[in-house]
């Protein structure tokens, strides 16, 4: 995808596609959204995709397909062992990570199932540029304990930094001299680093931590799931890789990693996931695991189907048209939120736009979740649904206490060739409308607190009427039917 320049001087992303299937979606009218809300707990994920408008929950398993995925689905080989979809999903996997050993796993979760019971032993530190929710839990159910070694730019909401989620490399040395490498079961990149907004990670900085691994004999391992997009701003973004080809960086990029993994639900529009390993030993290790959580090794849990699609899809990761999509929606809905002053996680990066709660509700308390908040307010007035990524979504520590993130983000995600321009056109207007009556938001309490990943079974309540409130002044601005 190319943005193409307009007479008047504007430049617009033009899709490189045309969209041949189709589903219809509607708008609830504002009482019903009302009414959802309250049914849902104030709870986003407690909604029925019929009561939502703009699905902008997730881009796991929801980017549109290509035509050439869903013919190779019906070619698709059902064997329980010797499947030919695997081989051809195997082939693929070589050629594009250049590892020779692969085992496929149901999702990008059983992956981090699968290497942390692997390579963590009880008490050993695995370092990461920064951690994602299932991997912190995998560490955590291992036994291990994670280090976070984010650069401290990536912390801040607004910058210019074009590499957000680089890896503080001194950090990484001090914590080896500190643990001792024997005592790092490994050191994790994870590209387009998820919860700090799709920020991605340049090649250079993934190279220097592979030379110290190398160095200290650590295993070096990347979380692959966001790496079109990351791929895309390396080309866009890194000096010296402009004039390279999306293979030439690939290329380079692996030839750092021992263990690359993926979630296929986000790095193509499949389903399933794998890990590609360059040493024998740790593979076999995991594949002996393979049959009792995932599967027999030619399938591990997928449906052969899916496979053939996700064999397929993966080709798309070196097609610059595609992998191009989603970051310059991305960016384009950025800019027109700034332009409108709306607080927004900068520079645009890959996944979706994040809303940053805490600078657009600097009166809600931490305590009162200030990104879940937002998040009921954009479904009360757009009918949109987004993630909350902030202090909902972190669990309270053993003591029960609160455990209060850096960042209060609202996440929409842009699942790739699934919207139109128009969509985020009013995306950007209903946001910009809260943003100017953002002093009638208030905040949410739990009503029914589970004790693990309590975002996604959470029933809260607003703090007061508000809610109410922000329905009335809606009502006088736009009607009671939109
Ligand atoms: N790693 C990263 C960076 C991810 O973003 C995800 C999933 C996973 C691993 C786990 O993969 O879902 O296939 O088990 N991210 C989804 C999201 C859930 O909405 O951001 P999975």
């Amino acid at each position: 995808m190319e943005k193409i320049k307009f007479m008047n001087g504007e430049s617009v992303p033009i899709e490189m596609h045309k969209a041949r299937i189709i589903q219809k979606i509607r708008l609830l009218p504002i009482d019903e959204r009302v009414k959802a809300n309250q049914k849902a707990g104030n709870n986003a994920h407690l909604l029925q995709t019929d009561q939502v408008f703009l699905d902008m929950l997730t881009d796991s398993g929801t980017n549109a397909m290509i035509d050439k995925q869903l013919a190779a689905m019906m070619e698709a080989d059902d064997a329980y062992a010797g499947s030919a979809s695997f081989t051809k999903l195997e082939a693929a996997v070589q050629e594009l990570f250049g590892m020779d050993y692969f085992v496929p796993a149901h999702q990008g979760r059983a992956c981090e199932h699968l290497l942390c019971r692997v390579l963590i032993k009880p008490g050993m530190t695995v370092a990461m540029n920064h951690h994602f929710t299932t991997t912190k839990g995998h560490v955590k159910l291992a036994k291990g304990e994670v280090a976070e070694l984010l650069m401290e730019e990536g912390w801040k909401a607004e910058s210019t930094c074009p590499f957000k989620g680089n890896m503080d490399i001194r950090k990484l040395e001090e914590l080896i001299a500190e643990k001792g490498s024997g005592n790092i079961a490994f050191v994790r990149m994870e590209a387009g680093t998820n919860l700090i907004g799709g920020q991605p990670i340049s090649l250079e900085n993934m190279q220097q931590a592979g030379k110290i691994c190398k160095k200290n004999n650590i295993k070096y391992v990347l979380d692959a799931s966001l790496l079109s997009d990351n791929l895309y701003f390396i080309k866009q973004r890194e000096k010296d890789c402009h004039k390279m080809s999306i293979q030439a960086i690939l290329k380079k990029i692996c030839s750092c990693f021992d263990i690359i993994y993926f979630s296929a639900r986000k790095l193509t529009s499949s389903r399933g996931g794998g890990i590609s390993f360059r040493n024998e030993e740790d593979y076999k290790k995991v594949r002996d695991l393979l049959p009792i959580y995932e599967g027999f090794l030619t399938y591990g849990g997928i449906s052969v189907r899916e496979i053939e699609s996700m064999a397929v899809g993966l080709m798309e990761t070196l097609d610059e048209d595609f992998i191009s999509q989603g970051p310059l929606f991305i960016e384009e809905m950025t800019n027109l939120l700034l332009k409108n002053d709306v607080p927004v996680v900068t520079p645009a990066g890959g996944l979706g736009v994040h809303l940053d709660a805490r600078r657009f509700l600097p009166k809600v308390p931490q305590e009162q979740y200030p990104g879940a908040a937002l998040h009921t307010a954009l479904y009360l007035v757009s009918g949109i649904r987004g993630t909350e990524r902030g202090a909902m979504s972190e669990d309270r520590d053993e003591n029960g206490k609160e455990v209060y993130t850096k960042m209060d983000l609202l996440r929409l995600a842009l699942p790739r060739r699934v919207f139109t321009l128009s969509h985020i056109k009013y995306a950007v207007d209903r946001i910009t409308w809260l943003y100017q009556n953002r002093d009638i938001i208030e905040g949410l309490t739990f009503e029914e607190e589970p004790a693990t990943l309590r975002f996604f079974f959470g029933r809260l309540t607003p703090v007061s009427d508000w809610q109410k409130n922000l329905v009335k002044k809606f009502k006088e601005d736009f009607g009671d039917s939109l």
